[in-house]
């Protein structure tokens, strides 16, 4: 299976619920390993360029009200099957379908505040952690 790089965000609300040591937890029990971490109080500019793919959706002003109510953390991490690995973690977009175990189904409150982000596909992977780590911003072991 292909070694693969993803960009996880610990949302405001996980962030405000102290669980950050918890979500990369499970990140590291899965065998996937943070190159890159940070925090990071993104600017309503930065919010609207990160989810710029989403600006025609109508919930695309209340998306990015929330990832700046608050601090983020982001995350790159790196492992076989990353992408698919990470979006398994996470569990459905909204948290009530969210399967227990998962990291919405046990952390998120709602569809507008579900605690993690993970990219989709490998292009939008490659695009999102050069957003915020560039090109020389990870330590990969
Ligand atoms: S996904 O997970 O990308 O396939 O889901 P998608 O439905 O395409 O949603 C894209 C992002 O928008 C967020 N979202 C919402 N935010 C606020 N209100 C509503 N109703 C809503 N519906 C979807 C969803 O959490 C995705 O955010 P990210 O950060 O990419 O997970």
């Amino acid at each position: 299976m292909a070694v693969e790089r993803t960009l996880s965000i610990i949302k405001p609300d996980a962030v405000a619920k102290n669980v950050i040591g918890e979500i990369l937890s499970r990140f590291e029990k899965a065998d996937l390993r943070i190159i890159g971490a940070r925090m990071v109080q993104l600017s309503r500019e930065d919010a609207e360029k990160f989810y710029a793919v989403h600006s025609e959706r109508p919930f695309f002003n209340d998306l990015v009200s929330f990832m700046i109510s608050g601090p983020v953390m982001v995350q790159a991490l790196e492992g076989e099957n990353a992408i698919a690995k990470n979006r398994d973690l996470m569990g459905a977009t909204n948290p009530k379908e969210a399967e227990a175990g998962t990291i919405r189904g046990d952390f998120a409150e709602s569809i507008d505040a579900n605690a993690v982000h993970g990219s989709d596909a490998p292009e939008t992977a490659e695009q999102e952690i050069a957003f915020f780590f560039g090109q020389d911003g990870l330590c990969p072991r």
